[in-house]
């Protein structure tokens, strides 16, 4: 089994465990949002219209030293979409000579153009998947867009690139969980699943109307079953625990956010995840230092929780929920098909 592209995070967790016996925060994975501006105008997602600001190749270059230097071993990268912006592969493959983990949320429009560029740099691509074509183009309005994702899913994987899918589920698709399990499949490529949020920058405006508690429940129960029989659901156990309780998920007090991960706003803001980034006035690390916004960063006080899958699989790791690490490792070491016939990397 080939366990080298998780090394850099193993080789983290000696710095991750003294900051843990220490009480202290510790930046060790790092979500960079590099741009809110977008190619796409998808039907649940306001980030576009949040464009901005944006820090230049050289201080995002600088923010990874700093993290690195303090112990960052994940580096994962989004949008808005990453690689609208010209330097975005330099950045990644900055993040990669500093010996770090390096994912890529996108929607995969631009992937056969940067491909060369990302191979030897990135780790993981986890490309947006709302469903079957017709589905997809409509909830992403991107006529053609659902075979561009399914052609990044072929070349990353060519490329010796782990792939997997997040489909957000708001009323339009709440049906196509079946059918990307199917891709999936046949495909071989992990399938996270995530409720819509109603505001992507405030999670206390709620979900999409149509996700009741007994939706998110029986959301839960199929994925779970699913996961049981060997298919290839990306989420560990521990998340489908908190989406079953949806959309009281958990406790934002007590989440991880903010004290071993954090995200990087493209202005240099420093907030704990994107859903709180509006309850508070958070540092900026362009003028106080990366670290220092890592350190001095309120912590959520209150909220429900949120089920965006990186953000809970990562409190979940940090909590060392031994589910969610197996789950991590699986999803970079093995490549899923049909039930029964996943082979390792
Ligand atoms: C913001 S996008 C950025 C990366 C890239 N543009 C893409 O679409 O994959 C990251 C993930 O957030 C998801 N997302 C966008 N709006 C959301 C919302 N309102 N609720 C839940 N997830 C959302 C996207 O579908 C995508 O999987
Ligand atoms: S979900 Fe991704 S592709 Fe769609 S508009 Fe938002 S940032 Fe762009």
């Amino acid at each position: 089994m080939n366990f080298s592209k998780v090394l850099p995070m193993v080789g983290g967790a000696s710095k991750l465990a003294l900051a843990r016996t220490l009480g202290k925060r510790l930046p060790y994975s790092i979500t960079f949002i590099l741009t809110h501006r977008c190619n796409f105008q998808c039907a649940y997602c306001d980030i576009p219209a949040a464009a901005g600001e944006e820090l230049s190749e050289a201080e995002f270059k600088r923010a990874i030293d700093d993290f690195a230097d303090a112990g960052m071993s994940r580096a994962s990268f989004s949008g808005g979409e990453v690689l609208i912006r010209e330097d975005a592969t330099r950045i990644i493959a900055h993040a990669k000579s500093r010996g770090l983990f390096t994912s890529l949320n996108t929607n995969g429009w631009l992937v056969p153009r940067h491909l060369d560029a990302l191979t030897g740099n990135l780790d993981m691509m986890v490309l947006s998947l709302d469903g079957e074509a017709a589905i997809h183009d409509e909830v992403r309005r991107k006529q053609g867009s659902q075979s561009r994702v399914m052609e990044a899913v072929a070349l990353a994987k060519q490329r010796g690139i782990a792939v997997a899918t997040i489909t957000v589920l708001s009323k339009p698709n709440l049906h196509v969980v079946e059918p990307v399990l199917s891709l999936a499949e046949r495909h071989g490529f992990w399938a996270y699943f995530q409720p819509a949020y109603t505001d992507c920058f405030d999670h206390q405006r709620g979900l999409d109307p149509a996700l009741t508690h007994d939706v998110l429940a029986s959301l839960a129960k199929r994925l779970s079953d699913a996961k049981r029989s060997g298919r290839p659901v990306a989420a560990s156990a521990g998340f489908l625990e908190r989406l079953a309780r949806g959309p009281a998920f958990g406790d934002c007090a007590s989440c991880n956010a903010g004290r071993y991960f954090g995200t990087v706003m493209p202005d240099g803001t420093v907030v704990p995840c994107h859903l709180v980034s509006k309850e508070a006035v958070y540092p900026n690390g362009k003028h106080v230092g990366f670290v220092r916004a890592f350190e001095q960063m309120p912590h959520p006080t209150r909220g429900p929780g949120c089920a965006i899958s990186p953000y809970q699989e990562s409190d979940l790791i940090f909590q060392l929920d031994v589910r969610a690490i197996t789950s991590a490792v699986e999803r970079v070491v093995k490549t899923p098909g049909p039930v029964g016939a996943a082979h390792v990397r």
